[in-house]
């Protein structure tokens, strides 16, 4: 691991610094977190005795979640995604060995954002790897990005086994978490633990991220893909400006659950890393540009959204547009991303719900881009109506304002299959047979 690159210097935030130690990570990383926290040890709530009795869910974080003052669920702060390489082919033992160790973090760290919330998945690589296919039943195919995408980026495929996801509020549980899954901690937060994932699933990238007001803004300077002069408004959560993941606009988590089958309650979770490229979309965009090319000229002209989306409560009424979309796209010239996204809705309910979170990681500006639905399958008709290629007629290519395409670029891709909770750990393809 390297050596965390500040010294506790006065100028630097705490919550600066504590997004760094996440990003760093590692022994080195959690002392500092502890340091900063003047504790010794973590002093989290403890989690469940029986695990037993946590959702069958992994992906039921919503309940535990925090509602904004307009009733939408916020997000966790802290997140690192890790993914797993298995050492050898699943056995009987190292399956009870992932279980053990996923048991005693949530005995020892509450399930919610003050402890820890975690999902584990695993690719079609993982299942690749057995000699029966993956269940019918999910919808599961190889990642293929959509090639209009590949054109304009370099695309790494995810084709390791498996993504752990952890999140919380504390920085401090994200990396304790991850110390004891793969380091030598035989305790946390004051529990004694016995079993590591270590052996059985190994590292082989990890990339971080956060959300918040503030935090964005906090940590723009010098940053690849932000202009000089620290244009990210203040409050706003994430780099482009603006709130997201509002009520309305994203699927429950019922609607993303597997439904019947033995991967029933279970959930595909897609993951893509984007980096930004912001120049143009802060210094030749004024916010009215902005908000038109974000959410629709409508919202731009009616000055609905205010300076970072405040003016929006659980709505941000992108649906109430989408007819007009072709008008727009004649004679203003600009489509929407909400506006685009919103018509792929499936009778006027989201399908997609969206986890994603800024990263820095790289130290170029950047979105890590979560997303569960029942079936990777309408991810990909989802991501296809961003491309917006019916735009094209009127001028509006991938480096026009079709929606924010002009600034990102896709460098990982991949899907992943979260079981319920009983077959979290290293599923077979058909855990009935
Ligand atoms: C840098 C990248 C991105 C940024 C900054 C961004 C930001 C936003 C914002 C601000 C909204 C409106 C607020 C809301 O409805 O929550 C939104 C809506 C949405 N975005 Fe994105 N987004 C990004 C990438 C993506 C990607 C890769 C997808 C994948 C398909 C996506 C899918 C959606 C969907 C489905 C909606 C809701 C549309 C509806 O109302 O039904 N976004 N996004």
């Amino acid at each position: 691991m390297v050596p965390l690159p500040f010294d506790g210097s006065p100028e630097l935030s705490r919550r600066q610094f504590m997004r760094r130690a996440v990003a760093t990570g590692g022994a080195s990383g959690l002392a500092a977190c502890l340091d900063k926290q003047d504790r010794q040890t973590l002093d989290a709530p403890t989690g469940v005795s029986d695990p037993g009795t946590l959702p069958d869910r992994q992906h039921a974080w919503n309940d535990v979640l925090p509602v904004d003052s307009d009733g939408n669920v916020s997000r966790a702060t802290h997140h690192v995604f890790l993914s797993l390489s298995l050492s050898n082919d699943p056995t009987p033992e190292s399956r009870q060995r992932v279980e053990t160790a996923l048991q005693e973090i949530e005995r020892a760290l509450e399930w919610g954002p003050d402890g820890v919330l975690f999902t584990l998945g695993y690719t079609p690589a993982y299942f690749d790897r057995h000699e029966l296919g993956l269940h019918e039943s999910v919808d599961l195919p190889d990642p293929d990005p959509i090639t209009a995408i590949t054109a304009e980026s370099q695309v790494e495929i995810d084709d390791t086994d498996a993504m752990l996801h952890l999140a919380s509020d504390n920085p401090a549980a994200v990396l304790a978490v991850e110390e004891t899954l793969f380091g030598d901690k035989d305790t946390l937060n004051g529990e004694a633990v016995e079993q590591t994932i270590g052996p059985v699933l190994e590292r082989t990238n990890r990339r971080t991220g956060f959300v918040g007001a503030g935090l964005p803004a906090d940590r723009q300077a010098g940053l690849d893909g932000i202009p000089d002069g620290q244009p990210v408004p203040e409050e706003a959560p994430f780099f482009m400006g603006f709130r997201s993941g509002f009520r309305e606009s994203q699927a429950t988590e019922d609607r993303v659950t597997i439904q019947a089958g033995p991967f029933e309650g279970g959930t595909t979770q897609h993951f893509e890393s984007i980096e930004l490229d912001l120049e143009i979309w802060f210094d030749d965009n004024d916010h009215e540009q902005r908000v038109a090319r974000m959410f629709s000229p409508d919202h731009a002209e009616d000055g609905a959204v205010g300076a970072v989306g405040e003016q929006l409560g659980t709505t941000t009424g992108a649906k109430n547009v989408t007819d007009e979309i072709h008008e727009h796209a004649r004679d203003d010239g600009t489509v929407g991303h909400a506006q685009k996204l919103a018509r792929a809705r499936d009778d006027g309910e989201p399908v997609i719900l969206r986890r994603d979170v800024n990263t820095t990681d790289g130290d170029v500006a950047g979105l890590q881009f979560l997303s569960l639905q029942r079936e990777i399958t309408e991810f990909r008709r989802v991501r296809e109506a961003m491309l917006g290629e019916q735009f094209h007629q009127y001028g509006l290519g991938p480096r026009q304002p079709n929606g924010i395409l002009q600034y990102i670029r896709l460098r990982n891709w991949g899907s992943y299959l979260v079981p319920p909770r009983q077959h979290r750990a290293l599923p077979q393809p058909d855990p009935a047979h």
